[in-house]
């Protein structure tokens, strides 16, 4: 195994009496894209919310690079280089592409207005937005403003704006939703950049096509429990997979596909 970022150790939550995260511990590895699977309500946007923090579980714990943060709020783990793709973005409608992703930079670099004192950083600045425009494949629609672009283009510049943040590891939430089915190649595309751009992308996805193509690793959550992991391969085979599936469909489709 190479060099681990998160990992959680009997982490859960309940509801009421129900518990939605039951004793998961999980390792997520550097430069492995691993996405999360599981039917709806298995728990896994919960999961998502307890590692970056917007909840406090009720047991368990969550690390980061060997360091504990159960306890640390959402900015901390911000700071310490976890990015999360909506709920710590806003898309400025009145300023251009362009604009929202160097609004993005400038406050990651505390500099705030005194950029437009000193020139050599300013136009540093503007080609660093230049290179995520680029790997979010923005770059022709950098002069639009937000409010023009689809809702597909407005995810693309979310990811630019979380990407200004350089953060070591992304966790993201099926990014894909809500998209047309067109623009899905692209949204794959942009992960590509991102994980080259050595971001470790983690991945909660209920299509079948980029969970073959796209991932390094599996995970299945059902029930608010870890059932397997592995290999995209082996774990769309596993029987106990395919059980927790029936009805579901989606892994049914995975193993119809071999
Ligand atoms: N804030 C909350 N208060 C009460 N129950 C909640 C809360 N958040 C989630 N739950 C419950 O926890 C369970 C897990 O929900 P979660 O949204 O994590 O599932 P999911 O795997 O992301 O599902 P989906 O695939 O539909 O997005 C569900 O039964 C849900 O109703
Ligand atoms: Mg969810």
């Amino acid at each position: 195994m190479g060099e681990i970022l998160i990992e959680t150790k009997d982490l859960g939550i309940s509801f009421g009496g129900h518990k939605a995260v039951n004793k998961v511990s999980i390792k997520l590895e550097k430069d492995k894209l691993t996405t999360i699977l599981g039917p709806n309500g298995a728990g896994k946007t919960t999961l998502f919310n307890l590692i970056s923090g917007l909840l406090e579980p009720t047991e368990g714990q969550v690390f980061f690079k060997g360091t504990e943060i159960t306890s640390l709020s959402p900015l901390q783990r911000i700071k310490m280089g976890m990015g999360r793709s909506f709920q710590l973005t806003n898309v400025f409608g009145a300023l251009t592409v362009f604009e929202n992703v160097r609004l993005s930079l400038q406050s990651k670099a505390e500099i705030g207005y005194k950029i437009f004192t000193d020139h050599r950083r300013f136009s540093e600045l503007n080609e660093k937005t230049e290179r995520i425009l680029e790997e979010v494949l923005l770059f022709e629609r950098k002069d639009f403003l937000a409010s023009e672009l689809s809702h597909g283009e407005q995810r693309k510049l979310e990811l630019g704006m979380v990407m200004a943040l350089e953060p070591e590891i992304l966790l993201l939430d099926e990014p894909t939703a809500g998209m047309a089915i067109e623009e899905v190649p692209v949204m794959i595309e942009i992960m590509k950049n991102i994980q080259k751009s050595g971001t470790t992308i983690i991945l909660i996805e209920h299509k079948i096509d980029m969970v073959k193509s796209l991932s390094d690793k599996l995970i299945i959550i059902v029930n608010g429990k870890f059932l397997t992991e592995g290999d995209p391969e082996t774990v769309s085979k596993d029987p106990e997979v395919l059980k927790a599936y029936l009805g579901g469909g989606v892994l049914d489709e995975l193993a119809a596909e071999g």
